[in-house]
């Protein structure tokens, strides 16, 4: 065994994500190069792929432009030994303990994604995230709250307004008791895989938040970076489907909260969410990567823009090698269509 296979014993916790690429992470992992020592994920999502990065013994940033998944990136990438122990779970459970914690979540979001109680509970957590002392405990226990929120509601987002008549439907507890079931018994049975997920490659990864375009003339010395950017299909508003996350980590007094579903406005500014932007930055996206010698780019064969326009705008900087995978059933990421094909364009020098 290959000293670097050691890190492939370690297990990333399943995610629930728009678009996560953890089902495919088999299929991509054949085209990462053993040769490149860092590695960059720039739009990391879930973080599954930079996890795979890290598993490799590489070097791995990771980044998104959301700060949920940041602390994401914190927790399982960043982090090399913290993890939350029992004493940390009952401090985090325990009544609301700081004032500049006060009831955002209760206001917003109870009678609409939770009940009052659920949604007061949740305002106490966020406030005890702050009494842990370590930065990757608080980044844990953010991460991990936020994926026992998308298990409590139906389709796992919080572009809809029907979460509370699903948690009623008996139908639809049968398929997911976790719908009904208390948040912290839902942490509780998730803690052990996330704990167990933390490993130490022993290199120094680190996770950024911010927008790629202003990240990435900031970084040096990249031998490989995974672009898995927003299709721009129906699924490229992360932050209409994932707003109430964000909501909560950030805890935001300085946001409008609009629409049924109470979604912070303004937005954060991705350029890569909308189809009249989407061709402009990616031209900016591929120029700023211009040093790093091998990029992996996934796709789908339904996104816009359509393939023959993403191989032509990066055949000015790269060849490249266009891999189809294709979907035995729906559930391809991003909500895809059954009959539709994962992408990955291998671009190299
Ligand atoms: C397709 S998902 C990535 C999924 C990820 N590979 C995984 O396995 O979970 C695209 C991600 O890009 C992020 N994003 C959108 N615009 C961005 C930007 N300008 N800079 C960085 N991240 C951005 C979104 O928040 C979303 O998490």
């Amino acid at each position: 065994m290959l000293f670097q296979d050691y890190y492939m014993g370690y297990k990333f916790p399943e995610p629930q994500y728009l678009g996560a690429k953890y089902i495919h992470r088999e299929w991509i992992d054949k085209y990462i190069p053993s040769d490149a020592k860092v590695a960059l994920d720039a739009f990391g999502g879930s973080q599954s792929i930079a996890y795979l990065l890290k598993q490799h013994g590489k070097e791995t940033h990771t980044n998104d432009l959301l700060s949920f998944n940041a602390h994401i990136g914190n927790a399982l990438i960043e982090n090399a030994s913290e993890i939350l122990s029992a004493q940390d779970v009952d401090l985090l459970f325990s009544p609301n303990r700081n004032p500049n914690y006060f009831s955002l979540m209760e206001q917003l979001y109870s009678g609409l994604f939770f009940t009052r109680e659920d949604a007061a509970l949740l305002d106490a957590f966020r406030s005890n995230v702050d009494c842990l002392q370590d930065k990757y405990k608080q980044s844990l226990a953010l991460a991990l709250m936020c994926r026992c929120l998308t298990r409590k509601v139906t389709m796992g987002h919080f572009a809809h307004t029907r979460a509370l008549d699903y948690a009623a439907n008996g139908e639809r507890i049968r398929r997911n008791r976790s719908l009904i079931r208390p948040l912290r018994d839902i942490f509780e049975d998730l803690l052990p895989q996330y704990n167990s997920a933390i490993f130490d490659n022993k290199r120094s990864n680190k996770s950024y938040n911010e927008n790629i375009l202003e990240l990435l003339p900031k970084l040096n010395n990249i031998d490989l970076v995974y672009f898995d950017p927003p299709y721009c299909d129906s699924h490229a508003d992360y932050q209409s489907f994932y707003h109430l996350l964000e909501t909560y980590v950030m805890y935001w007094t300085d946001k409008h909260f609009v629409n049924t579903i109470k979604r912070y406005d303004p937005k954060r500014f991705s350029g890569f969410d909308k189809k009249s932007t989407m061709i402009d930055n990616f031209h900016k996206l591929l120029s700023l990567a211009q040093s790093i010698p091998v990029w992996l780019i996934s796709y789908n064969d339904r996104s816009f823009p359509d393939i023959n326009t993403m191989t032509t705008l990066i055949r000015k900087y790269r060849n490249v090698e266009v891999i189809y995978k294709q979907y035995s059933n729906s559930r391809g990421g991003k909500g895809s269509v059954a009959g539709s094909r994962e992408v990955l364009l291998v671009c190299k020098m």
